[in-house]
């Protein structure tokens, strides 16, 4: 198949669809990939890397929309990129299509069969290409948090693993999924005194068993929440319920009884942020104060660190995208976490929540690739 690897075109994004290394696997299961000029400059590839790898390199973005049969890409199309995609191809990226009509209309009259990376299922019930990012996330967090802390920066003034006889901070960590486990992995790794608190028992469990008691795990309720945030130097906002808005754990009123020069980084900001004055902020300009309390709420925190995002990234996607490479949509009817990635399919919305959040008709995957490859055999064969 041609895989065309677009530049990102979006504000602040560094990231890019395929690495080098995994064109290389492109290659070598007998794929062409095209690399636009410079797609991997925010990783430091320049295009000799990706010659070397294998690439061909193609001059501009029309001519990587006009040759490829599958486009690889990290965030979801800008209007002028949708408006390049033609009927047939196939789009392999985040999309979240639930929140955005605009886009969602513009990849349907595209006539492309879209897959978006944040709906990917895997046998555990996960979300295996959005887990990456909640990792990266996690991590940088208490990287934001120490940087917060710091006076000149308006916090508190303490080193988050503290020194051999002066006390180390106090964090946080509302839900104990992907992004809390690896931001209390770095904290407790600084020598911080952790505590995680999640609404389930099991992944309580779960977590007490991974850090042999290093973590204080918590039942999450509004007392615990109440206790661990009033104490805490540090609160890290990790929540999710899936399809919906995060709740508001912390409200504008409890922030009066937190310490003055406390930091709260909310990663859950991209659903809307689990502290009731959270609003998203952006790299350039990532932090503000209310009631003296730090507040880092950016919404594409992985962008900062574009090449261990990217490695993540491709580690994550590569065996979806070499399934879809081999096989073109077959590999949907195949691969039921496949399927479950497939959201836009010739003009109709193949994900049930998606096509519910946008109040659209839901169409079958199974049977709308079906019928499409049907179509191909019968012209084919004529
Ligand atoms: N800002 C960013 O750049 C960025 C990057 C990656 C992920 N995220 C976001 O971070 C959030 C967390 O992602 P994740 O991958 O860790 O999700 P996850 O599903 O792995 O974990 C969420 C956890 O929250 C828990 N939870 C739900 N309700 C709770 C409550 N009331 N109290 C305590 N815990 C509760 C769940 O039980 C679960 O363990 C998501 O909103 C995700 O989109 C943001």
């Amino acid at each position: 198949m041609r895989i065309g690897v677009p530049k990102e075109i979006k504000s602040q994004e560094y990231r890019v669809g395929l690495t080098p290394g995994a064109v290389r696997e492109y290659v070598a299961a007998g794929h062409e990939v095209f690399v636009e000029k410079e797609a991997g400059a925010g990783i430091g590839a320049d295009d000799s890397v990706y010659a070397k790898a294998g690439a061909k390199i193609a001059k501009d973005a029309a001519e990587i929309f006009s040759t490829a049969e599958m486009i690889v890409k990290v965030k979801e199309p800008q209007p002028e990129e949708w408006r390049r995609l033609s009927a047939g191809q196939i789009l392999f990226t985040y999309l979240h299509l639930a929140p955005d009509p605009r886009q969602t209309h513009g990849l349907m009259e595209s006539g492309v069969s879209a897959v978006a990376y944040e709906t990917v299922t895997d046998g555990r019930g996960h979300l295996p290409l959005l887990a990456p990012m909640s990792e990266v996330a996690g991590r940088l967090a208490i990287e934001a948090a120490g940087q917060s802390l710091k006076r000149y920066n308006g916090g508190r003034g303490i080193l988050i693993g503290g020194v051999p006889g002066v006390q180390p901070a106090r964090v946080v960590v509302l839900g104990g999924g992907v992004v809390g486990t690896h931001a209390a992995r770095m904290a407790a790794g600084l020598g911080a005194e952790v505590s995680v608190l999640d609404k389930s028992l099991p992944r309580l469990r779960e977590l007490d068993e991974l850090f042999h008691g290093r973590v204080r795990t918590r039942f999450s309720s509004l007392e615990t929440i109440e206790e661990e945030v009033f104490a805490a130097d540090v609160v890290i906002g990790a929540v999710l319920v899936p399809g919906a808005s995060a709740p508001k754990l912390v409200t504008r009123d409890m922030l009066k009884h937190m310490k003055r020069g406390a930091v709260v980084v909310d990663v859950a900001i991209d659903q809307g942020g689990c502290f009731e004055t959270s609003k998203p902020t952006t790299h350039a300009d990532p932090v503000y104060a209310v009631d003296g309390v730090i507040h880092y709420c950016v919404a594409n925190m992985p962008g900062s660190v574009p090449l261990t995002s990217s490695q993540a990234l491709n580690n994550a996607t590569l065996p979806f995208g070499l399934a879809l490479a081999a096989k073109g949509l077959r590999a949907v009817l195949d691969d039921p976490h496949l399927r479950a990635g497939l959201n836009v399919h010739r003009r109709e919305i193949t994900h049930p929540a998606v096509a519910k959040s946008l109040g659209l008709p839901f169409k079958d995957p199974v049977e709308a690739v079906q019928a499409t490859l049907r179509t191909q055999n019968s012209r084919w064969a004529s």
